[in-house]
């Protein structure tokens, strides 16, 4: 047999979904300026960073992680402010959490398979989890300007009783964040059918509310929501550290699940660094925040760009007559934007920018403006 019979073989022992889907696709960026995930443009100024290299660099790797993840937890639970009685996940990143909770839900439910709810368009890892799982992925679709559809939402809970339903909070790639009062009648038809509710908060460092307000307003009502929040957008998107706050009867199952060592020693210290630093951060989000509507008024001011979604978030929103077009011209001029047309029909001809610094702005400004 030669080496190609014996990979085509093996290969038909990976799942035939899995084979015929597409990965997820990272954009290459060298060389280009990134303005297509959302990070903090900001680096850790050049003492700190000499700090926290000496740091790791004298910390034990040669260990497995150990009790540094509860002193993290706690930083954690306090940045947040969680409620009395929660417990913490960690996760490598939001993404695993996000595997995770779809692993630990995945099971015979009435009438087939056990389902994840979520508006769309939303965050694509939803969907992707379900399919990896094995859940069925029930989309509700979003009124035509970005707003959570209620009765369709509860209608479409009523019908599945999804084990599981999402609501980014802000939502990406709209960058809205849904009206209390809606999210809260979401979140009571979940309690009807019995299910969890996730609150995903990645963009909580640009946003004006947290759900975290209204779980200790009313903990009753909100007894069946997780809070999930990372330190991706804060700051540290290359240093994996996603969390989920909820209720430890429930966070204390779903962290069975977990693969015992995912966060990493030098995530974890990372982590810890950034928090005991948690100013720094706070004030380079504000510098973010700050930067948002004046960038959202140059857009709306470019001949060519047709809308523009007010923002929540560290992203932008746009319609333009050709994405696709519009999306390569700048990248040929050095920025890389996202084109997330394809992701849903009411996307189209949208493009997904991140907010950046004022020169970054301005740089994504002039490279759209000549593109369009
Ligand atoms: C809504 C939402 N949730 C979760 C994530 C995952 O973030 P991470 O895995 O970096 O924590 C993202 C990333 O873009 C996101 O947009």
């Amino acid at each position: 047999m030669t080496a190609q019979d014996n990979q085509s073989k093996a290969l038909q022992r990976i799942r035939a979904d899995v084979r015929a889907m597409q990965g997820y696709h990272v954009q290459p960026a060298q060389g280009l300026l990134k303005m297509d995930t959302m990070e903090n443009p900001y680096r850790l100024p050049v003492d700190l960073q000499k700090k926290l290299g000496e740091h790791l660099g004298a910390l034990e790797i040669n260990r497995y992680p150990g009790e540094r993840l509860e002193v993290l937890k706690k930083m954690l639970a306090d940045y947040a402010g969680a409620p009395a009685g929660s417990a913490l996940l960690l996760g490598n990143g939001s993404d695993e959490i996000i595997t995770l909770l779809a692993l630990a839900t995945a099971q015979p439910a009435e009438g087939g398979r056990a389902k994840m709810l979520a508006p769309m368009p939303g965050f694509v890892m939803y969907p992707l989890s379900a399919k990896l799982q094995g859940l069925d992925f029930v989309s509700v679709d979003l009124t035509a300007d970005f707003d959570l559809d209620l009765p369709a939402m509860q209608a479409a809970i009523a019908e599945h009783k999804p084990a599981i339903t999402y609501i980014a909070y802000p939502n990406n790639p709209t960058a809205t964040l849904w009206d209390e009062h809606k999210v809260q009648a979401v979140i009571d038809a979940v309690a009807q059918i019995g299910g969890l509710v996730v609150m995903d908060e990645a963009y909580q460092p640009f946003a004006s509310r947290s759900w975290i307000t209204r779980m200790k307003a009313e903990p009753e009502r909100n007894s069946h929501v997780l809070l999930m929040r990372t330190l991706s957008k804060f700051g540290l998107a290359g240093a994996r550290l996603g969390y989920l706050i909820g209720p430890s009867v429930i966070v204390k199952e779903l962290d069975k699940v977990r693969p015992p060592y995912n966060i990493s020693v030098l995530n974890c210290e990372t982590a810890i660094f950034a928090l005991a630093h948690e100013s720094l951060y706070a004030e380079q989000a504000s510098a973010i925040r700050a930067e948002r509507q004046p960038l959202i008024d140059a857009l709306k001011a470019i001949p060519g760009v047709e809308k523009v979604w007010p923002s929540e978030a560290n992203m932008v929103l746009l319609r333009v007559a050709d994405a696709g077009r519009a999306q390569l011209e700048m990248k040929a001029r050095g920025v890389l934007v996202k084109n997330v047309s394809a992701m849903h029909p009411l996307l189209a001809n949208c493009l997904r920018l991140t907010v950046g610094t004022r020169e970054e702005n301005a740089q994504m400004l002039a490279a759209l403006k000549e593109s369009l």
